[in-house]
Order: C-alpha cells, then structure tokens, then sequence
C-alpha cells in the first residue's frame, strides 16, 4: 500500500518548552453564595479548571491566580505545558486519563481531538464556551452556571463540522476539579429493593467508574458525594454531583499520575447511539454538582433548593401541599374488586386521605404479572360500569384519582403484542428476553408514542384522572430498535417527551416516575414528574437508610414514603404502626394498606398521624433538611425553617446501643441564640421505662432550650429500644 504524501500543513512547529499555548490569558469566575469556581483561559485549549470550593474573596486577582497555577514541567514529561483539567479533557493535549470525550471517524480517523476556544461569553452567573477543533472537524458549545444555591449545572453540545459521519462513543456533561485532600467516593449502590445504599471507596491512585447501563438505575442512582475521610454530616468540606437523566450513566472519579482529582459526569452511550451525520449534533444530560464547606447536610440543602427553585415543574406553576395518598398495591395486590374499593375509598377518607392511587391489575386480563400488559382499558370483570364509579366516589370524598400505569410494557399475552409483535425493543435474530413476563415497547416510534398518548390522555379525561403512578419494571437488554440500532437513549428522550405532551394536554395532571421503587429516581425525570417512588422496600427500618440517603439528592416531598402492611412485603419484618409513621411523615405521606382491616384504634392512631404530617408538612416540604448524626444504631435528622423558629427531627433507634445508656442526641441548623419549646406531638407519648422528671419537663416544653445547648451540649431522650421513634418539634419562644 502506498502511502499519502505528507503535505505541509500537517507539520506544525514545535511550541517552545514552558511557554505558548499555556499562557495565561483571561481569569473566568463564577460565584455562587457559599463556592467559587475559577477557570482559566489559555492561549490554547479549552479554559482550565483552576478552583472549586469555599467562595473566594472578591478582591483576588488574576495574576496571583496565574501565578499559583503555574506549576514546572514534570521532569520526564511533555516540553510543552498544558493543564490537565480542563472543561472537557480529550484524547490527546498530553492527556493519558480518562478522556471526557472519545469519537472516531468511521474509517478511524479522528479519534483524537484538541479543541481551542473560540469564545468565552459570560453573563452574570451562566457561561457559554465555544470551541472548535478544526483537524478532527468538531465543534463543542460547554454551558455553565453557577447558581445562588450553590448547584453548578454543565451541558456539552457537540456537533460534527466534518464532512463524513462521527462515532461518539462518550460525552461527558461535566467535568470537575476537586482538591488532593479528596480521598473517598460516597458511591450510591444497590439493587431492587434495598436502593441508595451509600457507600465511601477509597480514593487513592487510579480512578472508580461507576456506571448504569440498564435504563433503570436500582444498581447505581446516578451521583456520589465526595470529600476527605474527615468530612461528615455537618463538617468539613463535600462536593457532590448528580447527572440528570434516566438512562445509562458514567461518573468517574479519578487521582490522576500527577495527584489532580477529577470528576466527570456523562451519560453512557452504546454503540451508535452517538452517531453524528455531517451537521448533526449530540445534546448531553444535564449534570448538577455542588460544594459545601458544611458537610454532606450542606450538598444536600444545595441540591433541594436547586430543585425546588429550577428544576421541578408544578400544575399552575407552585407546588400545593402534598396530597397524602392511599396506593392499592401492599394492600390489594391483584385481588381487585370494586365494592371492596369502594369501601377502601370511603376509609381512607374518613382517615383523611387525599389521593386515592388505583395500582396494578386494574385493566385487560391482568390479574396477574402474566397477561394484560399493554391493554388500557377497565377489565369489565372487576369494573362493569368502567373505572367512572370509583372515580365519582373518590371525588365525591374531595379526594384526587390516581391511576398506574406501565405504558412503556407489554406483555405477551395481550391484545396490544398480537396486533403489534413489531413495536417491542428486540435484536431480530435473538431470544426475546422477559422480565416479570413483560417486553418493552420501543416508545421511539411515533406510532407507538401517539398511541399510548391517546389511550392515556382519552382516559385522563374521561374518567377524571388527577394523577399518573407511572411504572416501568424492567430492565433494557439487546434493545434495538426495528433497523436493528441500540435505543436506549432514544427510549429516554422519547418518554420525557411523552410525558410532556400529557403535561400540556392535562395541566392539572401530576405524574409519579416509579420504575419498581427507586429504578427511575434521576433528576432527569424529576424535570418531567412530580414524585419518585423511592423504594419498593416500604420497611420503616430499611427506609430509615433509603431516604436518608435519598434526601442528599432529591427533597422529600417529591420522595414517596408510605406507612404500609406489616409484616412487610419484602423483609417480613413487623413493627409497630408509630415506628412506621414516623418514618414517613418526613416525604410525601402515602399509605398502603388495606384501611378496611385496620382495627379502631389503629384507625385512630393512623388518623392522628395523617393529621400530625398535614400540619407540618409546610415546614418538612420547604425547610432546610437536617443530618445529624452517624451512630448507626439511631437515626437523628430533621428539617428546620428558613428564620431558625421552627424545627422537627426525627429521632429513630435502629439498633440497641453498646452503653447502658444513649448518648445525648444533638440537633443542627438552629439559631445558638434562639430558646426553643421542644414538644412531641399527638398521638405520641413520652415512651421509655423511667423517663426522668426534668426529661418530662423538657419534651413537654416547660423547660425552654436554647439552640447552643441543643447543638453542641445535646439533651438526653428517653430510652427508645430499637425500631421506636420519636418525632421531636421545635418552636423558638
Ligand atoms: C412496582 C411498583 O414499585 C409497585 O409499587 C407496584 O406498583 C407494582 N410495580 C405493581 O406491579
């Protein structure tokens, strides 16, 4: 084979040692509240990270900013200098890390890039840098903006300027620069039912991936925390990032050769799905990160607020107060009858139930996992009149309707699959594989999508819907679309847009993102819903761990926390109605049980704590959450209002504690100054066996405390023996 004559513009000079494309030539700054972040514009590459963290004084200057991050030349390294970290860290400039960006023509050329700014336009918070690498025929648009909460959101858009088609194979939404004292990933790690396990890896050489490749993220919710071993729940300092959206998913930490520790967040593409055509242009996710110099608690009140403020979108435009909801599924399964729902609907009013969710079996031939799937409309054996009488009932109550939904499945054995074979995700050639007996509907296709759009949206009208439970309970595997192509990343794009197109055609319409609990909990579907289901682990012990872990990312009152059956459908576990309700009247209040089978006093008690959650819910679901401890054997956290005057914790004892007495619990976020009247609400008692005289006087508020005291020198509960729990509040006097 003959080779291609080198031409000239292919030898470039050789850049001068130490000088050049390094120089230093703008300092970019972005300030949030409490976090700076500085970047700098070189003569060449896109800007560098030079600083994420503590906010900054104004007064810093450019050159002592150049000045300290112009480190020498490693010895036995690149003549010409450039930094490692920058906005998005190729395959090439010197860079032998993780590339944020891998792409190849298809004849395999390409495969490197080096992008140099083209422009740099800035304005208050947000920044848009253009650049473009005119070798390998790239051009990159990187948006930031650092916002007042302290949540920094960054999004690639990569286009093909070249003249044949591009193979993206990775495009990271962001790229972060955290300090060497970084040393743990808190990575979020788990499985169906027992989600958002946290769990801190080592961060010495080498890097941690972390990836989801399933569209449903039971295994890894996409974010991690990060922080030096020292840091906790209310000191030291923490960074946190979480990408937003409800595919596949990368995030990856790295110590680099040279001690810098980088973080990227970015979707993760299968073969093909980052095909670029000549013009064409890959969008990513958003990725949303955050710095705190209060902890993992500060990250956390960050990303709440960032949601509250920017992210979630509400029916007229303002979140009401959560509906307590009433979900069919732990207590009725598939045995569905109507009078039997009617009488379900008349208890939980009276307990005072806002929201009626009508679960699974519902519809077609589904009594059961096996048949129905797909066929939305009323099985005339359990509603001979249609779902318009339970509906009347419910709203007659004042109550909302919800309905489930798995609209993205169907079942083989449905009248949906034998008219339309074709319109599931399949690699033709290959096994189909089922999972709960169920195959997936390749929503892409327009026909699949108007379809499902006018069989829900008929329904939503005509039977009075107010609400979506919105499933998906499956696993994505070998799904290609019908020319045979991976579709996982369309499917995604497909569904958001589907759910938007409901949203607009029913602007009352809330739609929960359920996904088996937890599978679907990404802010990339919070952008489109109104509530997660959190976990399908309804145990009051387990969801001591799975929300708090939860609550780092999303705030509570978009999480589902239901008071369910016991002994639990999952851990057979039984514990008392109490233990259960104060675990849960923290999110979004939700029973699911069967309230014709509860006793009067369980009625009763049931009632009350419905009552309790109504009246603090202003409070749970616009305060500042609370962390504030790490003694595994009890759970102390809380939320507490903007003005410092009012407060509610939960104090939750999981286990039996190594000393013959616990330890004094010490709250946060209150005002040192402030003297708070500490009571425990209706229908609580002061449990315990020999609570003191001065423990009655203090948890019935007669002996007023002040923040100080309760923050740093802590006060005694009650004995509480393990799964008991104490919803503590707080009023300043
Ligand atoms: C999984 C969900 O997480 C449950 O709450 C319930 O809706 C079932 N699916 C119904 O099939």
């Amino acid at each position: 084979m003959t080779q291609a004559p080198i031409t000239s513009p292919c030898i470039p000079e050789i850049e001068t040692a130490g000088q050049g494309g390094g120089h230093p030539e703008t300092l970019i700054r972005l300030d949030g509240t409490n976090a700076t972040l500085l970047l700098i514009r070189r003569r060449a590459g896109l800007p560098e990270i030079a600083y994420w963290g503590r906010r900054l004084p104004q007064e810093i200057s450019e050159a002592e900013i150049f000045a300290v991050r112009a480190p020498d030349s490693p010895n036995n390294g690149p003549d010409q200098w450039r930094p490692l970290i920058t906005l998005l860290d190729t395959i090439g400039c010197w860079n032998f890390d993780m590339p944020g960006l891998i792409a190849a023509r298809p004849d395999g050329s390409g495969w490197t890039a080096n992008f140099e700014t083209e422009q740099v336009a800035q304005e208050g918070r947000r920044l848009v840098v253009r650049g473009k690498d005119t070798v390998s025929g790239l051009a990159i648009v990187l948006s930031l903006e650092l916002g007042p909460d302290d949540v920094l959101t960054s999004q690639a858009r990569l286009t093909n300027t070249g003249t044949q088609s591009l193979r993206v194979e990775r495009l990271v939404s962001g790229t972060y620069l955290l300090p060497e004292s970084v040393d743990t990933a808190h990575v979020l790690s788990g499985e169906w039912g027992n989600e958002f396990g946290i769990e801190p890896m080592n961060l010495t050489r080498g890097g941690i991936v972390v990836e989801s490749r399933r569209n449903r993220a039971h295994d890894h919710f996409p974010g991690m925390l990060l922080s030096p071993a020292s840091t906790s729940e209310n000191e030291g300092e923490a960074w946190a990032a979480q990408l937003g959206w409800s595919g596949g998913h990368r995030l990856c930490v790295e110590r680099m050769e040279d001690g810098r520790i980088r973080l990227s967040c970015g979707e993760y593409l299968y073969s093909g799905e980052g095909d670029l055509a000549p013009g064409a242009e890959l969008v990513t996710p958003v990725a949303y990160a955050t710095y705190s110099s209060a902890g993992f608690s500060g990250c956390a009140r960050a990303f709440q607020a960032h949601a509250r403020r920017h992210l979630l979108h509400w029916p007229g435009g303002k979140m009401k107060p959560r509906p307590v909801l009433l979900n069919s599924w732990e207590g009725s399964g598939f045995d569905l009858h109507e009078d039997q729902l009617m009488r379900q609907v008349d208890a939980a009013a009276a307990l005072g139930i806002e929201r009626f969710v009508l679960d699974d079996g519902w519809f077609g031939a589904r009594r059961d996992c096996d048949a129905g799937l797909g066929d939305w409309f009323s099985a005339a054996s359990v509603f001979p009149n249609g779902l318009r009488p339970l509906s009347d009932r419910i709203h007659g109550h004042g109550m909302e309707f919800g309905l489930w939904y798995e609209p993205e499945m169907v079942n083989p054995d449905s009248d949906l699959y034998r008219a339309h074979p074709d319109w599931v995700l399949q690699t033709r050639g290959y096994p189909l594989w089922t999972s709960r007996n169920q195959l997936v509907l390749d929503i892409s296709r327009p026909e699949v999508s108007n379809y499902l759009f006018e069989v829900i949206s008929e329904q939503v009208a005509s039977v009075r819907i107010d609400y979506i439970k919105w499933d998906f309970n499956r696993d994505l595997v070998e799904a290609s679309d019908a020319q045979g192509r991976a579709a996982y990343r369309r499917q995604v794009l497909a569904l958001y847009a589907l759910w938007e197109r409901l949203h607009k055609a029913h602007p009352g319409l809330e739609i929960e993102s359920c996904a088996s609990g937890g599978g679907r909990a990404d802010w990339g579907a919070l952008a489109h819903t109104q509530r997660v289901w959190t976990s399908d682990d309804t145990d009051a012990l387990e969801r001591l761990a799975i929300q708090g872990a939860a609550w780092h990312f999303l705030p509570p009152e978009v999480t589902g926390c239901h008071i369910s059956e016991v002994p639990n459908g999952i851990t057979g576990r039984t514990t008392t109605l109490d233990f259960r309700a104060c675990v849960a009247i923290f999110g979004h209040l939700g029973v699911e049980l069967d309230p014709t089978h509860l006793s009067a006093e369980e009625s009763t008690r049931l009632k009350a704590w419905i009552a309790l959650h109504k009246r603090l819910r202003g409070l749970l679901h616009h305060g500042l959450a609370q962390f504030c401890t790490a003694d595994p054997a009890r759970v102390v956290r809380g939320v507490v209002s903007d003005d410092a005057r009012s407060g509610v914790f939960l104090v939750a004892q999981r286990d039996w504690v190594s000393a013959r007495r616990p330890s004094p619990i010490r709250l946060s976020g209150l005002d040192p100054a402030k003297t708070y009247r500490i009571t425990l609400p209706e229908p609580q008692n002061l449990p315990g066996y020999r609570p003191s005289e001065a423990q009655k006087a203090v948890f019935s508020g007669k002996v007023p405390v002040s923040g100080a005291t309760l923050m740093d020198v802590g006060v005694f509960p009650p004995f509480m023996p393990p799964l008991s729990a104490l919803v503590v509040e707080l009023q300043a006097v």
